[in-house]
């Protein structure tokens, strides 16, 4: 199959429906990263987006849907707060995990009786969502485990062969995926956190808590159980105290022969003139733009991976570190 690259316009916007009527996939730019999409109606679509993934078949997928869609229709909202925290944050960053109405494919939960739904705010994702007239349901546009797609060339060095069409929206702004929040309880738990951060939440709602994944639990987000993010190449993490430790690891990687890269932020690359460095930034915001970029890049220019804590002043750390501690992690 030849895979497209588009930019989103009435031509290709109009493929695109054709594409997904006729239950095909059509990855497409969001906020946070790009998605692959199919209509969340069919369990043909949603069978080829594991299939193209290579995802594993209990890991469910975000229903999407445009704005002024009525998700009553595919949700039950169970508690008053959840309107507050559309009120507040949608479009945008945010999956709501809620009780399903059972009318979009089982596939897309995985048999879950929830369904996580999301609107995204990016101009060309509500374009999709608008002319498709579906809801959409979407994982990452990624190889299932290797990082995240934040551009339409990230999606086809991934998915070429496999999907029709990318359409093209530029790099992503938001640069990690979206805070998936359960929204089944009394108060609101962050089963993956993201750009909407549990302070920005608990002021809306008053408290909200972080999922705690215990062996043996039954698992609440399955996703959280297998790997993610993984660049095809050696990695290694420290923290900021353990500089001198990791400049060790450095040198010793170039003595066998390979090449490394620090992934840091600006104050330590500044630190590191020596070596060679791609910096994620200097604040939270870009820290969480640039992260999954700066690994496409480093796998792609050299073959070992250092990334050293990066520090920036809000809570979007949290999700940022979340990722890469886990892409960084000894390989
Ligand atoms: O920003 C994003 O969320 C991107 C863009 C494309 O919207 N999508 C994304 O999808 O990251 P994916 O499939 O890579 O991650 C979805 C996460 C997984 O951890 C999954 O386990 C969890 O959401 N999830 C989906 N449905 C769920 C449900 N019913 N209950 C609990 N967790 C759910
Ligand atoms: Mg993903």
């Amino acid at each position: 199959m030849k895979t497209e690259i588009l930019s989103i316009n009435s031509s290709s916007l109009a493929a695109a429906v054709d594409v997904i009527k006729n239950n095909g996939l059509v990855a497409f730019p969001t906020e946070t990263v790009y998605g692959l999409g199919g209509c969340a109606f069919s369990d043909e679509a949603i069978s080829k987006i594991f299939q193209a993934k290579g995802r594993p078949g209990d890991n469910p997928l975000i229903a999407h849907v445009c704005e002024g869609y009525d998700i009553n229709q595919l949700v039950e909202i169970e508690h008053q707060y959840v309107y507050d925290l559309i009120e507040a944050f949608c479009p945008g960053p945010l999956t709501l995990v809620c009780k399903s109405r059972g009318t979009v494919s089982s596939l897309v939960s995985c048999g879950l009786d929830t369904l996580a739904v999301r609107i995204p705010a990016h101009k060309g994702a509500q374009q999709f969502l608008n002319a498709v007239n579906c809801p959409i349901a979407a994982p990452s546009a990624n190889t299932s485990k290797h990082v995240s797609p934040v551009s339409a060339q990230h999606v086809f060095d991934d998915l070429e062969g496999k999907i029709p069409m990318i359409l093209d929206g530029g790099r992503c702004i938001g640069g990690i995926e979206s805070t998936v929040l359960d929204v089944t309880s009394l108060s609101p738990r962050i089963l993956r956190s993201g750009l909407i951060t549990q302070g920005m939440i608990s002021a809306v709602v008053g408290s909200c808590e972080y999922a705690q994944h215990k062996d043996g639990d039954k698992v609440k987000s399955p996703g959280v159980k297998y790997s993610h993010y993984t660049p095809y190449c050696q990695t290694a993490y420290y923290g900021r105290e353990d500089i001198a430790a990791s400049i060790n690891e450095y040198n010793k990687a170039v003595m066998s022969g390979k090449k490394p890269v620090f992934l840091c932020d600006d104050k330590i690359q500044g630190m590191l003139c020596d070596y060679n460095t791609i910096s994620l930034g200097g604040t939270s915001e870009e820290y969480a733009r640039n992260v999954y970029n700066a690994l496409r890049e480093a796998e792609k220019k050299y073959d070992t991976i250092i990334g050293i804590e990066v520090r920036g002043d809000n809570q979007i750390d949290v999700g940022v570190l979340n990722r890469f501690i886990k892409a960084c992690s000894k390989k």
